[in-house]
């Protein structure tokens, strides 16, 4: 059953703000999923950091508090961004899609679901307008879902991680980040269970690497 996907692009406002975006996002109905989440969640962070971090979409925790990374992944997230010796102040964090999707529950837990590739396409305005606003030197891009948005479908981290990538040709902004750098999603180092250690080190190592490239 195919639902109708018409795209944020009516949402986003022409000349936005940071402030302005998460205010718009509310309204937006490019997709379905507005409809079982709580709230948009938009981007966090200085309109003036070096580094955006990419990640696949508000998770439970997000979906509630309104504001991105801010559950169990997101502290793994911040515990390797400290490792890897790069400040809070200097990244913006947010997502390819800007509502939680999920169906079912585990105890309270909503449980999460990836976005389709329609998701993605439909929301893919509102990350345009991020990375207009925001410019950012450098893109690190948090697991599959991220990747497969910028390189397309068949993209793979664990052939891609770790290094500098070009920005993709087919996604234009006047002002393109210099690199992109892949690496592992930080939830996947929360399902990693025994080798969850050199899940967290491999992912700080990355992170080094973005470091050392702004
Ligand atoms: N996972 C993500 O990809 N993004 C969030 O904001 C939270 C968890
Ligand atoms: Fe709009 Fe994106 Fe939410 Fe879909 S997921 S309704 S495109 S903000």
């Amino acid at each position: 059953m195919a639902s109708r996907r018409p795209g944020a692009q009516e949402w986003v406002p022409a000349h936005p703000t940071l402030p302005a975006l998460r205010a718009a996002v509310q309204e937006c109905r490019g997709c379905e999923l507005y409809r079982d989440a709580t709230q948009g969640v938009m981007g966090d962070g200085a309109r003036t950091a070096r580094l955006l971090l990419l990640g696949e979409q508000p998770g439970d925790q997000e979906d509630q508090q309104g504001e991105p990374f801010v559950g169990p992944a997101g502290q793994v997230l911040d515990d390797a961004l400290g490792d890897a010796g790069i400040a809070a102040a200097d990244v913006f964090r947010t997502n390819v899609v800007k509502h939680f999707r999920w169906s079912g529950t585990r105890g309270k837990r909503r449980i999460h679901q990836s976005p389709h590739r329609g998701h993605v396409d439909a929301c893919r305005p509102w990350l345009q307008a991020e990375l207009a606003l925001v410019r950012p030197r450098g893109v690190v891009v948090l697991g599959g879902t991220a990747g497969q948005a910028l390189y397309g479908p068949r993209f793979r981290v664990g052939e891609a991680r770790g290094r500098r990538l070009a920005w993709p040709d087919d996604l234009q902004l006047d002002h393109p980040p210099d690199w992109t750098l892949a690496t592992t999603h930080p939830s996947a180092v929360l399902r990693a269970r025994g080798e969850r250690q050199a899940a967290y080190d491999a992912l700080v190592a990355d992170l080094r690497v973005a470091a050392g490239l702004l």
